[in-house]
C-alpha cells in the first residue's frame, strides 16, 4: 500500500465512505452487510481507492442508522459478525486498501450497558457517566436549559426519578460526561481494540461537541457557546494521538468538524492532535467561482497554518447529494437551509457534478468519495415520508434518507443487484442507467470518468507534490496548476472558453469543442 507522493497514505489518500446498510446485501434481508461487502471489494479495488472509512457497524438499536452505539467491540448482527469484519480489514488490506472506523465519543446508545446502569440506580458509578440534571421550576419539571439540539427540538428528556438526562442528538442517544476519567480511558481502550485489529485510521464523529459548560448556561449570541469546540477537547484528541502514534504505520484520527471559523477549526489539526478533518465549507460552497476559489485558498491557508493536509468532501450520508445540489438554483449547502423540493435540473447537476469530481481529485490533500457518487447518484427525494428512517425528520422535517438509498449495481429493476429482496429504502427505477454494470466500460459514464481521474492521480507527477498556484484564465474560471506541467481548469461562466496553452488534455468531464471548454465542464492538462 504505497501512496503517490512518499509521504504518510493520509495526506495524499482517496478515501471512500461506505454506509454499510446501503452497500450491498448478502443475505437477502434487503440491508446492506459486511459479507455484501466483501464480495463487491473488486469494485472499490478497481475504482482505484486507497481507504475505505466504514460507517458505523456496531450493535446497535438503530435509533440514529447506527450513531446509537451500544457496543463499541462488536458487530451488529444485521451486519454480520467480528470474525467477518476482520476477515473484511484482512482482505481489504490485501488489495491495497485501507480501513477506516467510525467512532462515536460523544453519546452512546440509551441501550449501552452504561446508561442501563445509570438509569437502574441513582447511586450508580455510571451515572456521572452521564449528564444527569435536576429540572428547573418550582417541581423540577421544567427542562434544565433551552438548549436547542443538532436535529433540532429540545435536549433534555426525564427519568422516573425526576432528573434530567442530556442529549444533543435524539433520546436514545445520550451524552457523555467527559469530565469523566473513566469515559477517557474507555474510549483509548476501544481505539486500541480496532486499531489491534489493524485498522489503520478512525473517524470520529462530532468531534466538537464532547464537552460541555458545567454551569449549563444558555445559548446567548457573542457569549461563549456551551457545548460547541470548548477548549478541554483538545486533551482529548492529544491523549488520542498518544495513542494513535503508538501503533506502527501511519495510523489516522480524522474528525468531523463543522465549524465555520476557520482558525479554530485548525486547532484540531495541530501537530499533536488529528490528522485530518473533513472539509464542510468545500461541500457547503456554491457552484460559483468568487466563491470556490475563496473556499479553496482559506483552506489551505488553514491547513498550511498547521501543517495539516486539507481534505476534499463533495458528499457524505448526512447531505443532500451534489448531483441535486448543483442542479438546482441555490447551489449551496446547510441544514438550516431546507431545499428540499425545490426544481432540479438533473443534467446540469451532473455535469458539474462531474466537474466537481476532476477539481475535488486534483487539489492537494485527501478526496473523499461517497458512496454512489461514482455513479452519479443523485438525491432521492421520492420516497414516502412514511418510509423515513431517520430522527432527523420528525424533528426538523427534513431526511437524510434520500442520500442512503442502496447502491445500484446491475440489472434492469429495483433492487439492481443490491439484494435478493427489496430494498430498506426505494431505489429510483431510472437507476438502470446508473448502475455499475451499466456504466462500466462506458467512457462517457460517471463511472469510467472516477477510475480514470483516480488512475491519472496516481500517475501523474504533478498531483503528487503539495505545490498549487492560480492561473490567470478568465474570471468566471477556476483555473490552477500543479508543478509546472499539469493544470486543471473548470469553465463556471455560462459561455465556453478558450484553453490556456497546453501540450495534451489527459482528462476532460464533458466533450470538448476543439481547444474551447464548454460550460460546467472540467478539464486536465499536460502544460508545456
Ligand atoms: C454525525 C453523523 O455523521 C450523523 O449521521 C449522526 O446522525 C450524528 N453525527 C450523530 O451521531
Amino acid at each position: 500500500m504505497s501512496t503517490t507522493d512518499g509521504g504518510p497514505w493520509w495526506k495524499s489518500a482517496v478515501i471512500y465512505q461506505v454506509y454499510p446498510r446501503s452497500f450491498a446485501d448478502s443475505d437477502g434481508d434487503g440491508i446492506g452487510d459486511i459479507d455484501g461487502i466483501r464480495s463487491r471489494l473488486g469494485h472499490l479495488r478497481d475504482l482505484g481507492i486507497d481507504a475505505i472509512w466504514m460507517s458505523p457497524w456496531y450493535p446497535s438499536p438503530m435509533a440514529d442508522a447506527g450513531y446509537d452505539v451500544a457496543d463499541f467491540r462488536d458487530i451488529d448482527p444485521v451486519f454480520g459478525t467480528l470474525a467477518g469484519a476482520e476477515a473484511l480489514i484482512e482482505e481489504a488490506h490485501r488489495v491495497g486498501i485501507r480501513m477506516i472506523v467510525d467512532i462515536v465519543p460523544n453519546h452512546i446508545s440509551s441501550e449501552h450497558p452504561w446508561f442501563k446502569a445509570a438509569l437502574a440506580s441513582p447511586a450508580a458509578k455510571e451515572r456521572d457517566y452521564f449528564w444527569f440534571r435536576p429540572g428547573r421550576g418550582e417541581n423540577g419539571d421544567e427542562m434544565p436549559t433551552d438548549w436547542r439540539g443538532e436535529f433540532g427540538g429540545t435536549t433534555w428528556t426525564r427519568t422516573p426519578d425526576g432528573m434530567w438526562y442530556l442529549h444533543l442528538f435524539t433520546p436514545e442517544q445520550p451524552d457523555l460526561n467527559w469530565d469523566h476519567p473513566d469515559v477517557r480511558a474507555e474510549f483509548e481502550s476501544i481505539l486500541r481494540f480496532w486499531f489491534d485489529r489493524g485498522v489503520d485510521g478512525i473517524r470520529i464523529d462530532s468531534a466538537a461537541l464532547l464537552f460541555k459548560d458545567g454551569d449549563l448556561p444558555e445559548v446567548r449570541e457573542g457569549e461563549p457557546h456551551p457545548f460547541h469546540d470548548l477548549d478541554e477537547v483538545h486533551d482529548v484528541y492529544r491523549a488520542w494521538r498518544r495513542v494513535s502514534d503508538s501503533y506502527d504505520g501511519d495510523r489516522a484520527l480524522i474528525g468531523e468538524v463543522w465549524m465555520p471559523e476557520v482558525e479554530r477549526f485548525a486547532k484540531y489539526l495541530r501537530p499533536d492532535e488529528l490528522h485530518a478533518a473533513f472539509n464542510f465549507d468545500f461541500l457547503g460552497c456554491a457552484w460559483d467561482p468568487a466563491l470556490m476559489r475563496q473556499c479553496v485558498d482559506r483552506t489551505l491557508d488553514a491547513h498550511r497554518a498547521v501543517g495539516a493536509p486539507a481534505t476534499w468532501v463533495l458528499s457524505n450520508h448526512d447531505v443532500t447529494r451534489h448531483v441535486t445540489r448543483y442542479g438546482r438554483e441555490d447551489t449551496t449547502f446547510s441544514f438550516e437551509n431546507n431545499l428540499d423540493g425545490v426544481p432540479v435540473d438533473l443534467e446540469l447537476g451532473t455535469r458539474r457534478a462531474r466537474a466537481a469530481a476532476l477539481l475535488s481529485l486534483s487539489l492537494p490533500g485527501a478526496t473523499y468519495i461517497y458512496q454512489g457518487e461514482e455513479l452519479g447518484l443523485w438525491e432521492n427525494e421520492n420516497i414516502p415520508p412514511s418510509s423515513y428512517q431517520d430522527p432527523m425528520w420528525a424533528r426538523r422535517g427534513h431526511s437524510r434518507d434520500g442520500c442512503r438509498v442502496p447502491l445500484p449495481w446491475s440489472g434492469d429493476e429495483p433492487p439492481f443487484g443490491f439484494s435478493a429482496a427489496q430494498p430498506w429504502l426505494p431505489q429510483p427505477a431510472e437507476w438502470k442507467d446508473l448502475t455499475v454494470q451499466a456504466q462500466t466500460g462506458d467512457p462517457t459514464s460517471m463511472l469510467e470518468l472516477y477510475r480514470e481521474a483516480i488512475r491519472l492521480r496516481r500517475d501523474e507527477p504533478g498531483l503528487h507534490r503539495p505545490s498549487f498556484g492560480w492561473l490567470d484564465v478568465h474570471p468566471q474560471v477556476l483555473a490552477f496548476c500543479r508543478g509546472a506541467h499539469f493544470a486543471c481548469v473548470v469553465n463556471m461562466s455560462g459561455a465556453p472558453i478558450t484553453l490556456p496553452d497546453h501540450e495534451t488534455s489527459l482528462l476532460a468531464s464533458g466533450p470538448l469543442d476543439g481547444d474551447r471548454l464548454p460550460p460546467d465542464t472540467a478539464v486536465w492538462l499536460r502544460l508545456q
